[in-house]
């Protein structure tokens, strides 16, 4: 596959088969996700890998948005180190997020963007992370049971501006 279908081939899949995530997929996507480019390279990044369903069941619970977490097998949220780098820890941790995304539909697993920052406090909460921790993403990661199509773009003529 070329590397511009990889990118566009991407969707998010918000139902998950119900078979267990196998370590090695895992562990690959973030072997990869971890080669994202950081300010001063400081990868100022935790994933927390959450398998315990009350904790799943309450993050599926944060928002109207948040539902697809409730059938996945596995689960990682993404946090950024304000601790490492106090300016661009939340560029830096949306940037490894993407590269966690893009690296899961490489390995051929499926997931969806949950958004967090409405939420801050209870995610810290339900996985007891210290305050320097801020949560960038959840990702509800499985096996996909759908395949939507593309979702709209924008034109791109009312995107780039030449100046
Ligand atoms: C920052 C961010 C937050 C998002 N939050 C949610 C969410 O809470 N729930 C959800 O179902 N999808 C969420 N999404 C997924 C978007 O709806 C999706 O990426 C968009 O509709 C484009 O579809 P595609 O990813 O299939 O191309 C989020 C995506 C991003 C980048």
């Amino acid at each position: 596959m070329s590397c511009a279908d990889f990118l566009t081939s991407r969707r998010s899949i918000r139902k998950f088969m119900q078979e267990q995530v196998p370590d090695d997929l895992l562990w690959k996507a973030f072997e990869i996700a971890r080669f994202a480019p950081s300010a001063h390279n400081r990868q100022p990044w935790r994933f927390y890998l959450v398998r315990d369903r009350s904790k799943i069941t309450r993050l599926a619970e944060l928002h109207r948005w948040s539902k697809p977490i409730l059938n996945a097998p596995v689960v990682v949220v993404v946090f950024s180190d304000a601790s490492i780098s106090p300016v661009s820890h939340i560029v830096d941790g949306s940037i490894v997020a993407t590269y966690l995304w893009l690296a899961l539909h490489c390995v051929g697993l499926a997931t969806v963007w949950i958004y967090t920052l409405e939420n801050v406090e209870e995610i810290r909460e339900i996985l007891d992370v210290p305050d320097n921790l801020y949560p960038i993403a959840i990702f509800p990661v499985g096996f996909p049971a759908e395949s939507p199509p593309k979702r709209p773009r924008k034109d791109l003529k009312d995107l780039v501006v030449e100046v």
